[in-house]
């Protein structure tokens, strides 16, 4: 009698184990992998004598133009250019309808890789701006001038709507240039772009022919002269070619591209933060060591604690490679990133990740991995409500082409994937919530191939996951 309740006991667990297991597969079914089909072409790089390579006319003007954040604030704005016949001015001459011409200087550099010498590359810094106003600046002065204009972020606070927009990997092929028409023309309006790494591609070319990454400034300069990308650096900004001589990892890209590091304690340009409206951003480095003791683990560790969400309530990672990335491309390249800081990042409750590198789109739910300890065996992401939703955006259009090899099935936490080019716009409302938008770039400027409501994590920290249950 015993023995036979014994058994139906174990046969009663049996099935409720079963019921659960089922219940398991059920909650596990994968999101969506899109049925669009684009028409499947060559991604092929811009020539070099394209319109959008053009080199303004005049002697020694100023030519890719680009500003990004100066400041920890907002209330400084970097303006970098290249003049290539002599050095000439460092000088930007900036006013607002308010203000009276002002004048900053800043600093020229060069640099020689292989058998390519840079032109002279200008980076001035202009402070005590005043926020949400409209200023206008001129470079090339004592030669030929070029007039631009950009309007500084509202001043930091908890419901100050702004409107970012997203691009990874963007390079400079035709469809590289359709995604920024699409950025440009998006009636969604983005304010400012966090670009999350592999900007010009030039590594593709023989000896990383940095030429390259002279064209890649003239063509963005229609958009970065006149708001800020915020840079993140992917693996194609490493330029590290001990074949050919080149042994100092980042040499083009540290030189063109400067951020506001110092103003946020980092150490070095591939880690750093900003705040700007309501948003605090963090820039993290995929390509930099964080392991711990490391320069980066220990920036990330203090600066994490400082994040005030009474302030800035949203709370915004950026990196080039996706920790949950279901393509079969860089799979699982982004994992021991991942070990390292995911559980900072739900214990500090990010809202959202923003990734590249993998050249399509996905997005996730909410999810944490965080359980496993060597010898537990729980190693599966879950549901969680206070970890952040990862996006990978590495769909701007670069000669590598389109990844479109998916992992099958499509795994639990994939909410949405497809291989499209694109772009996208997160557009926080107040301190609760933000809409999310992606674009692709085969549809109307206005339409939007996936969306979300965001919820605020510290404000509204409801579901907002976009899955049927
Ligand atoms: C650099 O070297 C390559 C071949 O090694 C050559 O094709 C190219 O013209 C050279 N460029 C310059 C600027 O000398
Ligand atoms: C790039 O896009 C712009 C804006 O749509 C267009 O005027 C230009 O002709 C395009 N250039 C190329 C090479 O596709
Ligand atoms: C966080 O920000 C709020 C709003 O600006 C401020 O009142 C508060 O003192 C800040 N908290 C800390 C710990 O700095
Ligand atoms: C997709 O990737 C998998 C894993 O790398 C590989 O086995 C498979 O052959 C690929 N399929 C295609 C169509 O390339
Ligand atoms: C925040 O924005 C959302 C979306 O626009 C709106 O529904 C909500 O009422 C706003 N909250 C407040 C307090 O204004
Ligand atoms: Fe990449």
């Amino acid at each position: 009698m015993a023995k036979i309740g014994t058994s139906s006991r174990v046969a009663a667990a049996i099935v409720a184990v079963l019921g659960f297991v089922l219940s398991l597969a059920v909650v596990c079914n994968g999101g969506k992998t899109s049925s669009f089909v684009r028409k499947v072409e060559k991604t092929v790089d811009m020539p070099l004598d394209s319109d959008v390579f053009k080199v303004p006319p005049g002697y020694n003007a100023p030519q890719q133009v680009h500003i990004t954040q100066g400041d920890q604030l907002g209330k400084a704005v970097l303006v970098s250019w290249v003049t290539v016949e002599e050095p000439g001015s460092n000088t930007v001459l900036y006013w607002s309808a308010y203000s009276k011409k002002q004048k900053s200087e800043g600093k020229v550099t060069t640099y020689k890789f292989y058998n390519y010498t840079s032109g002279y590359i200008h980076h001035t810094t202009i402070r005590n701006l005043k926020f949400n106003t409209k200023y206008y600046y001129v470079v090339g002065i004592g030669h030929t001038e070029r007039q631009f204009w950009f309007i500084t972020p509202p001043e930091v606070g908890p419901d100050v709507p702004y409107t970012f927009g997203l691009i990874g990997d963007l390079g400079q092929s035709f469809d590289s240039n359709k995604t920024l028409t699409h950025y440009e023309l998006n009636p969604q309006k983005g304010q400012a772009v966090l670009f999350v790494g592999d900007l010009s591609y030039a590594d593709n070319y023989p000896n990383h022919d940095n030429v390259r990454w002279d064209t890649w400034g003239r063509f963005t300069e229609r958009s970065v002269a006149y708001q800020p990308w915020i840079w993140t650096a992917g693996n194609h900004e490493i330029d590290f070619a001990p074949e050919i001589g080149e042994t100092k990892p980042f040499k083009p890209y540290t030189h063109r591209y400067h951020v506001p590091y110092k103003a946020s304690g980092s150490t070095a340009p591939f880690w750093y933060s900003i705040k700007r409206a309501s948003a605090y951003i963090i820039v993290l480095s995929s390509y930099s060591a964080y392991g711990k003791y490391t320069p980066q683990y220990k920036w990330l560790e203090q600066e994490l604690p400082k994040v005030n969400r009474s302030e800035t309530p949203w709370l915004i990672v950026l990196m080039h490679s996706p920790w949950y990335n279901s393509y079969n491309y860089h799979y699982m390249e982004g994992e021991t990133m991942r070990v390292m800081y995911e559980p900072w990042f739900v214990k500090y409750k990010v809202d959202v990740v923003f990734a590249g590198h993998v050249h399509a789109y996905e997005r996730s739910e909410r999810i944490s991995n965080v359980a496993y300890n060597i010898v537990n065996g729980i190693c599966i992401p879950v549901k969680d409500q206070s970890a952040p939703v990862y996006i990978t955006i590495g769909d701007g259009g670069n000669l590598e082409g389109l990844a479109t090899n998916m992992t099958e099935p499509q795994p639990a936490y994939s909410a949405y994937r497809e291989a499209s080019f694109g772009h996208a716009t997160f557009d926080i409302k107040n301190r609760t919530h933000a809409y999310y938008g992606w674009h692709r770039n085969q549809d109307g400027y206005a339409v939007t191939a996936d969306s979300m409501w965001f919820f605020n994590r510290y404000y509204h920290p409801v579901d907002d996951s976009t899955s049927a249950q």
